[in-house]
Formats: structure tokens, C-alpha cells, sequence
């Protein structure tokens, strides 16, 4: 695949960027932590059309850029295809969807949400999903998918592409099938989930991590959950080096070569949550950390299975949800 053939340098994605999705769907409350992010210093942002707040996300912007706080060349914009809009045809009017509510003129990097493509008819209805599968991780429908992306860079909609939740196998095909490489893969990463596999193939590959979720959460969402901020070797190692246990999170994410995307709605935590660049974690630390693994994912979602690659071209709707 050819990764640059223009003289634009393709940026990677800061190291800390700010999550936009908000699950109580509070649109001007992520706004208001995307003004506050910028002032703190953060320049990327990790949005996208499902989380359906970014015409909030771009009054945000343009009161930013308006005030002279930052200038569009040093925002670093992702947003991401949403599942719904994977049909070739359907993909230049969802980015120029997404153009439109962010205010922007282009993106830093445009991402394709999911590994599966849904009818177009599918939607969100009071936080649930409503959808029919047209394929899951099908290789072909992938490729067909990327190419309709790969034409939004060309026309200067977008500067680079990425993908989420890709494993080792889809990630390989398209890099064998695409013409512009992702520049990276957004997955779950953090101590109780480290992606050791898919970590080392895309640093091989030459595709950036990005790890969201990193803070499991911020804490038990459902029984079953376990809580990773107030695990008790987390805490120990962050009263070791005097950071909080999110930072300490962070920090691990980024020395294992990954930028890191945490959610917060909270000015203190979006400030505390910037300062994981200027201090280190000891190996001895990182190890600890690393022994934590349990592979355990916070984020299951009803239309993507990630342990058992389903058939190509499912055509029925999985139950529930
Ligand atoms: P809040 O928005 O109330 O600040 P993740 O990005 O891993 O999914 O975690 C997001 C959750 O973690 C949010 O609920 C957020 O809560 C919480 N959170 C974010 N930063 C911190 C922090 N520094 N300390 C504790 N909790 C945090």
C-alpha cells in the first residue's frame, strides 16, 4: 500500500487526546469539556457522527478558534464513519455530515468506527440500537467500504484514515487491499485488557495505537465490571510516583507506545488527565502493570462479537439490544 504519495506531512494523532461520546447523550456538556480541554491545551479530540453531539463539539470549535485559543492547523480532528453510512455510496455524504455539524473544513483523520456495516436505515433510538447487519469483518465489503474513504482524502475532505476496533486478521487484509494505509487503529487498551498481539502487529504494520477506554470506564458500570482506577496496584504505584491512579493509567497506555483518549466531563479531571507527559513510569512499574491482565473488555456491543470472527455477508440481525 502506498502510505504518502503528496508532500502533506500526515500527522499521528497526539498523545492525549479528550473521548467525546457521553452515554447520557448530554450534548452541551461535552461541548463545554471540549471548550475547557482546549484552554487546558489539549489539541486532539476523538469524536464521531454516532455519538451524536458534534454540532455541540463544533460550537465548541468555533468559539475556540473564534477567541484566537488555537488555530485549525494545530487541532487535531478525528471523526469516525458510523456503520450505517458503510455502503460505498453513503460514505462522502456521512463525512460531509460530519464536516458540517464539526464546522470544519476537513479532518485530521477520518475512522471507520466498526469492522461491519449496517443497513441504512439502522439507528439509535433512545440510546438503543436499532439495526440490521450487512456484514461483519467481511473482507471485501471492508475494502469496498475503505476505497469510498481512501477518494475522501483525495478530494482534501480528510488528511488521513484510521480504523477501530480492527483485530490482527481484518487489519492485515486491509493493509493488503487499500491503496492509502490507516495511520491508526482505535482500540480498548488498558492493564486489564493490553492487546499484547494486536499491539505488536500494528507497531509492525506501522499503524499508531490509540486507546480508548483507558481508564476502564472510570469505574464499575455494571456488577460484573471490575474497577480498574481503584485497583489496589494501581493506587499503590500512583502513590509510589505522586500521580493519581489515572494518570497512572495513562501514563502506562503511553509508554507502550499508544496516544490515549479518556472521557471526562469533569475541568479538574480533563486538566489532571493532560499532565501524564512530563514524569515516567519505571520498567519495574510497567511490569507490575502489565501483570494485571485479565482480559477482561468493558465495551461488548450487540452488533460486533470480538472473539469469534462471524461468517462474511450474516445477513440476519443478532438478537437484542
Ligand atoms: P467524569 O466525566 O465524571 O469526569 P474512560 O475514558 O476509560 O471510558 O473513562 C471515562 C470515565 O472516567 C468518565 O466517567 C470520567 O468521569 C472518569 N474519569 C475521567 N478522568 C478521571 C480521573 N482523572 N479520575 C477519575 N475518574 C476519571
Amino acid at each position: 500500500p502506498i502510505v504518502d504519495m503528496s508532500t502533506t506531512v500526515i500527522r499521528r494523532p497526539p498523545l492525549v487526546g479528550l473521548g467525546t461520546f457521553n452515554r447520557f447523550q448530554d450534548a452541551d456538556a461535552v461541548g463545554e469539556a471540549v471548550s475547557v480541554a482546549i484552554r487546558a491545551g489539549y489539541r486532539h479530540f476523538d469524536c464521531a457522527s454516532l455519538y451524536g453531539n458534534e454540532k455541540a463539539v463544533g460550537k465548541a470549535f468555533a468559539a475556540a478558534l473564534k477567541a484566537g485559543e488555537v488555530t485549525r492547523d494545530q487541532l487535531y480532528v478525528v471523526s469516525k464513519l458510523w456503520c450505517s453510512d458503510a455502503a460505498p455510496e453513503d460514505v462522502e455524504a456521512a463525512c460531509r455530515k460530519t464536516l458540517d455539524d464539526l464546522g470544519l473544513e476537513y479532518l485530521d483523520n477520518y475512522t471507520m468506527h466498526w469492522p461491519v456495516q449496517m443497513t441504512k436505515d439502522s439507528k439509535v433510538v433512545d440510546g438503543k440500537h436499532e439495526f440490521s447487519i450487512v456484514h461483519q469483518g467481511d473482507r471485501k465489503a471492508l475494502a469496498a467500504t475503505w476505497r469510498a474513504m481512501e477518494a475522501l482524502v483525495d478530494a482534501g475532505l480528510v488528511r488521513s484514515l484510521g480504523v477501530s476496533n480492527f483485530d490482527v486478521r481484518m487489519l492485515g487484509e486491509l493493509m493488503q487491499d487499500c491503496k492509502i494505509a490507516p495511520i491508526s487503529n482505535q482500540f480498548e487498551m488498558h492493564p486489564f485488557l493490553p492487546q499484547r498481539e494486536l499491539v505488536a502487529y500494528c507497531e509492525k504494520a506501522n499503524v499508531h495505537v490509540v486507546a480508548y477506554s483507558p481508564l476502564g470506564m472510570g469505574g464499575p458500570r455494571s456488577p460484573q465490571d471490575p474497577d480498574l482506577l481503584g485497583d489496589s496496584l494501581v493506587k499503590h504505584i500512583a502513590g509510589e510516583v505522586g500521580k493519581s491512579p489515572a494518570q497512572v493509567l495513562l501514563r502506562w497506555a503511553l509508554q507502550r507506545g499508544a496516544s490515549a483518549i479518556p472521557k471526562s466531563l469533569t475541568p479538574e479531571r480533563i486538566v489532571q488527565n493532560r499532565d501524564v507527559l512530563d514524569w515516567a513510569l519505571s520498567s519495574s512499574q510497567m511490569e507490575r502493570l502489565d501483570s494485571l491482565d485479565i482480559g477482561y473488555r468493558f465495551i461488548e456491543v450487540p452488533y460486533f462479537n470480538f472473539d469469534q470472527r462471524p461468517p462474511s455477508n450474516v445477513n440476519t440481525a443478532p438478537p437484542g439490544q
